[in-house]
């Protein structure tokens, strides 16, 4: 399946995060130049790793990335593993992300759309050290989470740590 048609049976499928999502894809596509990554790759995987959202809404908010790997499989017939993992664990990263599922985790994080304290300075990190610009990120969403007396899922304090120990 071509991008263009992907594009269209997103729009249809998901109205509400289409817009994220081309964000995503195109944020994701600057930064597979800067790193070196499949283009193609990155664009596919950015426009389609919230694809997953509606089928979950209202639903734990990390289920969607797992859900958004299923549908990119079936429903949109990806079958590259890459980027399958990229949508998968868009949320949370994993201990030993592949650059394109680092694209990806950073490019929903920072797309053009979002403004919130600090995007800024993570915008300007991920074209300068991604692994840095994953760890600020993650960092500040263990600030949020303290801050709500949450509990922050263990997938995230994996990734963390992982790209801690690797600097
Ligand atoms: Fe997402
Ligand atoms: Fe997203």
């Amino acid at each position: 399946m071509g991008i263009d048609e992907m594009k269209r049976m997103l729009e249809d499928l998901n109205p509400g995060i289409y817009c994220h999502c081309i964000r995503t894809m195109e944020e994701a596509a600057r930064l597979s130049e800067r790193y070196g990554e499949d283009t193609e790759k990155a664009r596919i995987a950015g426009l389609l790793h919230d694809c997953g959202k509606k089928m979950v809404r209202g639903n734990d908010n990390l289920t969607h990335s797992k859900t958004g790997a299923a549908m990119a499989r079936d429903i949109f017939h990806v079958s590259d593993e890459d980027i399958l993992n990229a949508i998968a664990y868009h949320t949370t990263g994993r201990e030993n992300m592949s650059m394109l599922e680092k694209i990806i985790f950073i490019a929903d994080k920072i797309e053009q759309g979002r403004k919130y304290k600090g995007v800024s300075r993570l915008r300007k990190a991920s074209y300068e050290d991604i692994d840095r610009a994953i760890i600020m990120s993650i960092e500040s969403t263990v600030e949020y989470v303290k801050m709500k007396n949450a509990e922050l899922d263990d997938d995230s304090i994996k990734t963390l740590k992982f790209l801690k120990e690797a600097k």
